[in-house]
């Protein structure tokens, strides 16, 4: 028996999907229960659950057949190439994941805290005082940079400078829905997204083989490239995982960061214990990704059915949690709508807290964002006080498979005075 799910047509599921995935799913779980069946236009069934250990079920396929990377192809193996941990299934997905997860963890990424905070003060300093700004496009400044210097080890101002503006384009040109939907005879339609996006990941890869070479002659560096250099992956496997880490790193972790704001400028009472209890800190963040998580949902591409409970989820169909619904499951999160970051100082921290994915396929980059996320909120609050122009919350509005802030958290900043030392 498959899981139950709304008869609509898939081109309406697929639009009320668009304008409210959190709504919709919402109503689905109160109708049908923990699991239920999606059907979006073009695209294999997709079965979403809902609760921690369910997703545990779905996440333990990594060690057989859940294809996280299928999942992904389409949408992204033209940006990212043929060797990415984010595209890649079975053992040349392992391969690389050895590979990549050492200079990831947090005792590594721990090195990068004076660095990440030298490049946040930098920024900060730049922001606009006494008039309303979208938070969230400043925030990506920030990760943006710290990719460019921190992963991708590059320092020489002229190529910071121009990476600081391909980069966007690249993902803005290559993320097009457009690419992933026109089959590839038509993608090189004159003036389309297509070969505009060619053209810059032309001189993006450009840059990086060159860096690549340069640091081949000269070995040594504690960023990520340079730790990469020292591995058995060759000049392409590695520009793909640097291609890959910008992808997965830099909007996904300023979303984070425009969240962790927008929710605390409506809570002074915790913002006024930020930002200096690192523990509290830690807290706050992880109950951020909690009640605001950014990556909406974890997909697997079953390639052998599946059995959750009663149901029998056929080969060929996605499954996976919908994340903010898990989130909220009050089993594992008493009282969710509330904002308690004590859930995570208090005892151990729940299974069912999964920002960052699970399983096998568990988000690689996940130390590096937490710490990123401490830092930015600590430079940030030692030098501004931050205030939203409008106390309403901001909805959530779906940006690729992120949820980010319908107004891209808009805040007026003021300097501190005096300023706080950090
Ligand atoms: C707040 C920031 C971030 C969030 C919310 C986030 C979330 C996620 C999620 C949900 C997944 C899928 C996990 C799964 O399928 O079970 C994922 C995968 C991944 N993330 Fe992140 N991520 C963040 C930051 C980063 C950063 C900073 C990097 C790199 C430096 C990164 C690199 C990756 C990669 C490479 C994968 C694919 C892993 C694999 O399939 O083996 N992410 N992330």
């Amino acid at each position: 028996m498959i899981p139950p799910g709304p008869r609509l047509p898939s081109a309406v599921q697929t639009a009320w999907f668009i304008r409210d995935a959190p709504g919709m799913l919402t109503r689905l779980r109160r109708k049908y229960g923990p699991i239920f069946t999606v059907r979006f236009t073009g695209l294999p069934p997709e079965v979403y659950v809902t609760t921690g250990e369910l997703a545990e079920q779905v996440f333990r396929t990594d060690h057989g057949g859940g294809r996280a990377g299928e999942a992904r192809r389409e949408f992204l193996a033209h940006m990212v190439g043929e060797h990415s941990v984010l595209t890649l299934d079975g053992d040349p997905w392992w391969r690389h994941r050895k590979l990549l997860n050492p200079p990831l963890r947090a005792k590594q990424v721990a090195g990068y805290r004076d660095d990440i905070a030298a490049i946040a003060a930098e920024r900060i300093a730049t922001w606009p005082l006494g008039r309303p700004f979208a938070l969230r496009d400043r925030m990506q400044d920030i990760t943006l940079e710290i990719i460019i210097r921190l992963i991708f080890g590059i320092h020489d101002a002229g190529r910071v400078s121009r990476l600081r503006a391909l980069l966007p384009e690249l993902i803005e040109t290559g993320g097009s829905p457009l690419i992933p939907m026109l089959p590839e005879r038509f993608r090189r339609i004159p003036f389309g997204p297509y070969p505009r996006f060619v053209r810059v990941s032309a001189e993006v890869d450009a840059i990086l083989f060159d860096e690549i070479r340069r640091r081949r002659a000269a070995p040594g560096g504690t960023d990520v490239l340079g730790r990469l250099l020292d591995t058995e992956l060759g000049d392409h496997e590695i520009r793909d995982e640097l291609i890959t880490m910008l992808l997965a790193g830099h909007e996904t972790t300023a979303t984070g960061l425009a969240w962790a704001f927008e929710r605390l400028l409506r809570m002074p009472e915790i913002l006024d214990r930020l930002p200096d209890d690192e523990a509290y800190l830690d807290a706050v963040v992880k109950e951020v990704l909690r009640v605001r998580p950014v990556v909406y949902e974890a997909p697997r591409m079953l390639d052998a059915p599946l059995r959750l409970g009663e149901y029998e989820i056929p080969a060929g169909w996605y499954a996976g949690p919908f994340i903010p619904l898990v989130h909220h499951d009050p089993a594992a999160f008493p009282e969710p709508d509330e904002f308690r970051p004590e859930r995570f100082l208090d005892g151990p921290q729940s299974r069912a807290w999964m920002p960052f994915g699970g399983g096998r396929r568990f988000c690689v980059g996940a130390q590096l964002a937490l710490l990123e996320m401490r830092v930015i909120i600590r430079e940030v609050l030692h030098r501004l006080e931050l205030t939203a122009p409008d106390q309403a919350p901001e909805a959530r509005r779906l940006k690729n498979v992120t949820l980010a802030p319908a107004n891209l958290t808009r805040v007026t900043a003021r300097a501190r005075t005096p300023a706080r030392t950090p």
